[in-house]
């Protein structure tokens, strides 16, 4: 095994020093030592992919569409991608403005590449999904966190005009609308109300509506229908259609700026897997139906865990989309999250991901993921109500 010299050890980006691996995964490794946990950690969909879906792809294989693609994806999976936007979500972008990447990570990354320079802050909200600020360091970039804790989990625009008026520089905000991990989702008068905030600043944003399909009390409103000349929007088919191992995602924006993204990711990894774009021509086609049957699952999941914890009296919210749930602890342990995950996973066999992980203002709470068997979800809070019980005795 070949040992770094250590004279190259200078040599490394001295931006990578700062940065650790996804601390949802080392954690989801240390609690999984205890061989009998009941696991709510990951946000993996736990159903398979549509029949149809597979087959495409496997008819791809077969027809030995085994090439390289046109570099931002197959001008007919562009084409499929841009009408179900405007059917779907009344959003509309030509076949040359949709970049095909592998998954919305990509996505996310290239969107950021394209807008971030070193010095630049960007704004998030948290707590919030943990990629976006680590890819932000990277590039040299700051984040400006905003604390959604206080407004019910949500950006509002009197917060959005008070961190913009304190950081005249920024360039972008990221708005993740669906949200991981609270499971908000905006309305669409509050689509709107922030719409005109951002429309008074020249900033980017970069919308993740990787969840769109999955709200479960009103429908999804896109950003990218108010401030199409903003906004870079995100989208994949990992949640809706159970995909996440096949790594497929879209971004879509004004054409300049898409120019630069198709190029970054012409750089990066040429294209995405032909048979993986055969399956996704498939799923844009003739998947909408896979995304209502999943999100009627979720829902009725959703259901399940909010019924339960009621009975529990233990302090949530309410998801009104994804397939998360974000618990206050108790108050023994005031803030600490992280402590509470462990001695739940250790004493009672639950695995749950401590709020902290997704920011700061995410302390005091713990997500646990509803994409699991309404048996596994049982059992899970079967355990947590355990769990509580203890604590009061
Ligand atoms: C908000 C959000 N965006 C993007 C992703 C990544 O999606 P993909 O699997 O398409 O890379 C996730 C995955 O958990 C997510 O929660």
């Amino acid at each position: 095994m070949p040992r770094t010299n250590p004279q190259l050890l200078r040599t490394y980006n001295h931006r990578l020093n700062g940065i650790a691996p996804s601390g949802i995964r080392h954690f989801d490794d240390t609690i999984s030592k205890n061989a009998d946990l009941i696991k709510l950690t990951l946000g993996e969909p736990d159903l398979d992919t549509p029949e149809h879906i597979k087959q495409a792809a496997i008819q791809g294989i077969n027809d030995n569409d085994s090439h390289y693609s046109a570099q931002a994806g197959k001008v007919e999976l562009r084409q499929a991608i841009a009408n179900y936007l405007s059917t779907r979500w009344h959003i509309d972008y030509d076949a040359e403005e949709v970049v095909v990447t592998n998954g919305a990570t990509q996505s996310i990354y290239s969107a950021l590449q394209a807008i971030v320079n070193p010095g630049d802050e960007v704004i998030i909200p948290t707590p919030i999904f943990s990629l976006y600020e680590p890819i932000i360091e990277i590039l040299g970039g700051h984040v400006v966190d905003v604390d959604t804790s206080q407004t019910g989990f949500k950006l509002t625009p009197a917060l959005l005009e008070d961190a913009l008026k304190q950081h005249p520089g920024v360039v972008a905000l990221v708005i993740n609308d669906p949200n991981n991990p609270t499971g908000v989702s905006y309305t669409e008068d509050e689509v709107k109300q922030l719409g005109q905030v951002i429309a008074k600043s020249p900033i980017w944003v970069l919308s993740d509506e990787i969840y769109g399909e999955l709200t479960f009390d009103h429908d999804h409103y896109s950003l990218a229908r108010e401030i199409p000349d903003q906004v870079l929007y995100i989208n994949g088919l990992s949640k809706s259609h159970a995909m996440t191992g096949w790594r497929f995602g879209y971004i879509c924006g004004p054409s300049e700026i898409m120019q630069r993204i198709k190029m970054i990711n012409a750089y990066m990894v040429t294209c995405v897997a032909d048979n993986v774009q055969d399956a996704a021509l498939e799923a844009m086609t003739n998947g909408q139906e896979d995304a209502y049957e999943a999100k009627a699952i979720y829902q009725k999941r959703r259901d399940l865990v909010s019924s339960r914890l009621d009975e529990m009296g233990v302090e949530y919210v309410m998801p009104t989309s994804t397939f998360y749930c974000f618990i206050k602890i108790d108050d023994s342990y005031g803030k600490d999250d992280y402590q509470f995950g462990l001695v739940l996973a250790e004493k009672v066999g639950l695995g749950v991901i401590p709020g902290r992980m997704f920011g700061k203002s995410g302390e005091g709470y713990i997500r646990i993921s509803f994409a699991a068997s309404e048996e596994k979800l049982t059992a899970g809070l079967d355990r947590l109500n355990k769990f509580i019980q203890l604590l009061g005795k």
